[in-house]
């Protein structure tokens, strides 16, 4: 069966829940789950389908235990792997530095060589500035679970939908 390696961050618990739903969602693959802060280069280079997920801390900063995951992503040859990205959020708190997050990683994912798929529009968010949009769209997945909850199980299950 394939596989699909998710690699996430969550401080408070969020990021880490909606990524254990992700397993019923690919019936297709197998959905391998990474904390971030344990994930080692030889866990990331076993996977051609990559999920990074982060919620964004401080001012548009990456969640902790991606600081360092993000030295490993650096470093690792992602040329020939899709890499799709899931953000989350909060709109209405962090108005300029909205999924700054995964704006950050996009960067390096692209400069590694990742194709990266799951670009989702801006349309239904409110917000000011945000380094996850990139020629008008958002580069993955955005959720805002702080401000509307009731969204999250209806944009996972859209974009879970062929992304691979
Ligand atoms: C101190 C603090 C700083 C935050 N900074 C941002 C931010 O800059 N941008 C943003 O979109 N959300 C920001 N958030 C919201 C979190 O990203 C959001 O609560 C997220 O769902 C947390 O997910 P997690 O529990 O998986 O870490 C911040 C939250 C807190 C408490």
């Amino acid at each position: 069966m394939a596989k699909i390696g998710v690699f996430y961050g969550s401080t408070t618990g969020i990021t880490e829940e909606i990524v254990a739903g992700l397993k019923d969602k690919f019936t297709d693959y197998e959905v391998d789950l990474y904390n971030a802060g344990a994930a080692s280069k030889e866990d990331l280079a076993n996977y051609e389908n990559i999920i990074f997920a982060s919620s964004t801390w401080g001012l548009g900063e990456l969640q902790d235990d991606w600081a360092e995951f993000i030295e490993v992503v650096k470093s690792t040859n992602l040329s020939g792997k899709k890499v799709a990205l899931l953000g989350t959020g909060d709109q209405n708190m962090y108005p300029d530095t909205f999924v700054d997050a995964i704006g950050i990683i996009y960067n390096v994912a692209v400069e590694q060589g990742a194709e990266i798929v799951g670009t989702t529009a801006t349309d239904d968010y409110d917000f000011d500035d945000s380094l996850a949009v990139v020629d008008g769209k958002f580069v993955g997945l955005v959720l805002d679970d702080q401000n509307h909850p009731e969204l999250t199980e209806e944009k996972v299950a859209a974009w879970t939908v062929d992304l691979f």
